[in-house]
């Protein structure tokens, strides 16, 4: 039996939980698969920095290339972060014929169109579900289980991050900078947390949601975004006092053509289902004209959620070679009228 050979790149937070759960559920991958999936090599930034992972004779690199032209390799996972360094390696990936699993929104939605025609052009599948609200499999439901309906609407809490800290701050009295360096230990935040607590994050996620639920090219400039990092614990108090908790709030909503997109704090009822998703999980309404309403729910951010993502892409990859039939990952909904033509 063939084994299935992967290149990583990156060995962070969820590159870690990548290596693990491949370890880990090989009994269960290779029921799904039916065969063996093997890490053969990790390109990392430091050689020497201490891996707390049982890494079974994977070899690391500095190297990108070792990885994307290494012609036994079949499927290339980006878990590195970052825009422009990332992005090249995937197009590169693609271009040498190797599938693409990546959990990086900020790619994604900058540039998630190009790479996917790219990938078709190649016959490869590039997969990105944990790149939204971590391990909940909501990219897969919206382009697979509710292929059928017209969506109308997208709302929730998609940054795991700001959801950490604004329940630290309004359950516990802690103050944002003690929060926010505690959800950078858990590895929630990203490695720069501006994106995370000024809204970019979120808004990256909703325009990847827009895209895929009302298959209509939704670009970041778009996207009206307002952060927490001027939220003061009076805030939060002042609106509890009221019947309210403040969440992070991302919206996609479309009437006809006419679509409005945004990420802000928004007071919500505390007898909303919202008001109770706490700490890094994430949770997205979606309405559908036929469906009616749906709720997804699940943890948002962290090691094992988002690996879990990754992995089950990765096992995705596999059946559709076992199949023949990679490379449809674009016909995933990637184009439409640009949002800006939408007022016209
Ligand atoms: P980390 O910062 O924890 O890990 C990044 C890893 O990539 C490190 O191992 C680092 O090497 C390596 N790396 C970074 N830049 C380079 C480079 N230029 N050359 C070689 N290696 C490099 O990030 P995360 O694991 O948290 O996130 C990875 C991706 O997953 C990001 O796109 C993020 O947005 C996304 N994501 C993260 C989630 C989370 O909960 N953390 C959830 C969903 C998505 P070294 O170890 O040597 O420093
Ligand atoms: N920094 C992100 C968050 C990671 O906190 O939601 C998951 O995408």
């Amino acid at each position: 039996v063939q084994t299935i050979s992967v290149g990583l790149l990156g060995l962070g937070t969820v590159g870690t939980g990548v290596v693990e759960i491949i370890d880990n559920h090989q009994d269960k991958l290779m029921h799904q698969v039916g065969c063996p999936v093997k890490i053969k090599k990790i390109l990392v930034n430091d050689l020497n920095k201490k891996r707390d992972v049982y890494l079974n004779g994977t070899r690391l690199t500095k190297e990108a290339d070792e990885i994307l032209t290494d012609p036994d390799i079949d499927v290339v996972i980006e878990v590195m972060g970052g825009v422009d360094l990332a992005r090249d390696y995937i197009e590169k990936a693609l271009a040498n014929k190797k599938h693409v699993v990546t959990a990086n929104k900020d790619v994604m939605a900058l540039y998630g169109s190009e790479l996917l025609q790219i990938a078709s052009e190649n016959q490869c599948d590039l997969f990105y579900e944990a790149s939204v609200a971590g391990g909940i499999p909501i990219l897969r439901s919206l382009v697979e289980g509710l292929a059928s309906d017209r969506i109308t609407k997208m709302l929730g809490i998609v940054n795991g991050t700001t959801n950490y800290i604004l329940t630290k701050m309004s359950e516990e009295g802690r103050n944002y900078e003690d929060v926010l360096k505690e959800a950078q230990e858990l590895g929630f935040a990203e490695a720069d947390p501006t994106a995370d607590v000024e809204g970019l994050d979120a808004a990256r996620k909703i325009a990847i949601l827009g895209t895929l639920g009302f298959s209509m090219k939704i670009d970041l400039d778009d996207v009206a975004v307002a952060g927490i990092s001027n939220i003061s614990k009076e805030d939060l108090d002042y609106g509890k006092q009221l019947g309210y908790t403040m969440k992070l709030i991302g919206l996609a909503d479309r009437t006809g053509n006419k679509v409005e997109v945004s990420v802000q704090p928004t007071l919500v009822p505390q007898a909303h289902p919202l008001a109770a998703v706490n700490n890094e999980f994430n949770a997205v309404y979606v309405y559908g004209e036929a469906v009616g309403e749906t709720m997804f729910y699940g943890p948002g951010a962290g090691k094992l959620p988002t690996a879990t993502a990754v992995v089950s892409d990765l096992v995705e990859v596999v059946k559709n070679m076992r199949l023949g039939v990679n490379g449809n990952s674009a016909a995933i909904p990637q184009f439409g009228k640009n949002l800006k033509s939408n007022d016209e």
